[in-house]
């Protein structure tokens, strides 16, 4: 069992999250009073191909394991409104425009809500994780395949906020910034951090956040990059990590925000 140190005492509330991304499926019990997990996490490679109805399955198989029958939380990496998905980013584009809530609801049974993987994990880590305990506006980046970002206004969530695709010098900003594009253009931690700076400084230029919290695999190496840079706001690496999307899932799910 993971979650942060120190974290409130559990009534036993439990909820369910599930991360579905390019390579894996991940899903597990949340403890929704500390953000821990509640049980060990399972992974199912995502299957090929990524259609709703495919993916669907593997959900089905996670939760089917573990008996849950309760609200679950889904993340995928699109757009959502209203339950539908809207764009799909290394996933199959079978999901744009798929009832995701509808056919997840029907597969596993449960009352499904699902929510973007960036807006997902930036939940997490107002409630649990790095920017705990912050109040105004934080807007949390995941740097990865792309950039995904999650803008939490006093623990509020602003979703689908796609900040990664602001256009800046005629780019779309994650393919310059992400941590795709540092191995796609094999940067060193400086010459990323030229690019980290410029998108940064956009950011904090056109919303004024209080804090940045810095997600993504590669937010376990911050010290190679984040004092690089120089920014009014402060900025804080992810404090939850792998886990912070089942977490974000199952406490949205649960009612934690608004459930949309
Ligand atoms: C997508 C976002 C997603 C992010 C991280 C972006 O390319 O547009 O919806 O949150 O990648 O997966």
């Amino acid at each position: 069992m993971t979650g942060p140190a120190g974290a409130a005492r559990s009534t036993g509330a439990r909820g369910f999250g599930i991360d579905i991304g390019g390579s894996g499926v991940k899903g597990a019990p949340v403890d929704l009073d500390t953000g821990a997990l509640a049980g060990e996490r399972v992974r199912l490679p995502t299957p090929t191909p990524s259609t709703p109805e495919e993916v669907a399955k593997v959900v089905a198989e996670i939760v089917g394991s573990f008996g849950w029958t309760g609200p679950l939380g889904v993340t995928v990496p699109a757009v959502v409104t209203h339950g539908m998905t809207r764009t799909a980013a290394n996933i199959d584009h079978a999901w744009i425009g798929a009832e995701a809530e509808v056919l997840l609801r029907e597969m596993t049974g449960c009352d499904v809500t699902v929510v973007n993987d960036a807006d997902a994990a930036g939940y997490a880590e107002v409630q649990f994780g790095a920017a705990r305990g912050h109040h105004g506006l934080v807007l949390v980046t995941t740097l990865g395949t792309g950039i995904g970002t999650a803008l939490i206004y006093d623990g509020r969530l602003v979703p689908n906020t796609e900040l990664g695709h602001l256009e800046i010098d005629g780019h779309d900003a994650e393919h310059r910034a992400s941590d795709a594009a540092r191995d796609r253009d094999d940067l060193s931690w400086e010459r990323w951090a030229t690019r980290l700076q410029h998108y940064y400084r956009t950011l904090e230029k056109l919303f004024w956040p209080d804090l940045f919290v810095v997600g993504g695999g590669v937010s376990k190496k911050a010290d190679k990059f984040l004092p690089l840079l120089e920014l009014q706001t402060p900025i804080v690496p992810a404090a939850l990590r792998n886990e912070a999307g089942i977490v974000g899932a199952a406490l949205l799910a649960a009612g934690g925000d608004s459930k949309r």
